[in-house]
């Protein structure tokens, strides 16, 4: 099969098949491996590694090479998740529709899983084939940049921009969702030893739809129903957070996503037939409703 000629399905099941692979260690606390699993496991759109596999391919890759470096990333989402919904952060109950993990497990062992998640990441990128401490560093680069983003989400006032200002807001959205979906691309592209113009292109690009991507998700939170995102979000008064859509409006948000992700498509352009499924993915991203 000609690799750029893969369905999301397909990439996906290579995805998830990967992910079980590297479950169930022997010897560790079934407790743990089972919370593990629940986060990592679950219905979720597996987003970021299919970024990363539609990057290699489009550097003229293949999944096999890229697969550890996808599912790296998507242990550190998952991750993120579960400490985005914890009571100190976000709150929330319910998650892929179903109970976030802190109401499925004990807190405890919800926290301790992220950070099993995150270690495990580390362990998993360092086993790309190619160029593996840089894809391990780019990891740590965008979690890193991740956790800014948590923090000036939580506490607004760390922020050096005036709170609730689209400036703000940008900042946090780049950081605390657009830094892991660079790090997809970027991860992506380096597994498959890309060349340096490539990986530019693609970082712009990554960039561009990382902040579009939290756009949609201000928008899905403030639009859809529980039922319909298959999450519930920012029940708590301390989880009153400054989103795009707070600052500017659903309308405003909804005209700002189509301009990004025409922006976003306009960047692959130089990729040529490569790049193509990546612009039908910036399309995709742009309407989901969940
Ligand atoms: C949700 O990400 C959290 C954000 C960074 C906006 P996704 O919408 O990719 O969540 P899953 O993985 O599909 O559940
Ligand atoms: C999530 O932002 C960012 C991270 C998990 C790093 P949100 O808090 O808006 O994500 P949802 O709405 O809970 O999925
Ligand atoms: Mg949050
Ligand atoms: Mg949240
Ligand atoms: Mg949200």
């Amino acid at each position: 099969m000609i690799e750029s000629s893969y369905s999301d399905t397909q990439l996906r099941e290579r995805i998830d098949a990967a992910l079980k692979a590297y479950s169930h260690r022997v010897g560790r606390p079934r407790s743990l491996v089972e919370a593990m699993d629940y986060a990592l496991l679950g219905p979720g759109k597996r987003i970021r590694p299919l970024i990363s596999l539609r990057c290699a391919l489009a550097c003229g890759g293949s999944v096999d090479t890229a697969l550890p470096a996808a599912c790296a990333i998507e242990m550190v989402h998952a991750f993120s998740l579960v400490h985005d919904d914890l009571p100190a952060l976000d709150n929330d109950d319910l998650r892929r529709g179903r109970p976030t993990l802190h109401r499925a497990f004990p807190e405890s062992l919800a926290i301790l899983a992220g950070d099993a998640l995150l270690s495990q990441a580390i362990e998993v990128a360092l086993q790309c084939p190619n160029n593996p401490a840089i894809v391990a560093a780019e990891l740590l680069r965008g979690t890193l940049s991740m956790i800014d983003g948590q923090v000036l989400d939580t506490i607004p006032d760390s922020s050096n921009d005036p709170i609730g200002s689209e400036a703000h807001v940008q900042q946090v959205h780049e950081l605390k969702t657009g830094a892991l979906i660079v790090a997809a691309a970027r991860m992506g592209a380096l597994a498959a030893n890309a060349h340096a113009r490539d990986l530019e292109i693609l970082t712009e690009w990554s960039r561009s739809i990382g902040l579009m991507f939290q756009l949609v998700d201000d928008w899905i939170d403030a639009t859809q129903s529980a039922s319909e995102a298959g999450k519930t979000t920012g029940k708590d008064a301390h989880a009153q957070k400054h989103t795009w859509v707070t600052v500017t409006g659903v309308d405003a948000t909804a005209r700002r996503v189509q301009t990004l992700a025409l922006e976003s498509t306009a960047l692959l352009d130089s990729l040529g037939p490569l790049g193509e499924s990546l612009q039908g993915m910036t399309r995709e991203l742009a309407s989901r409703t969940r």
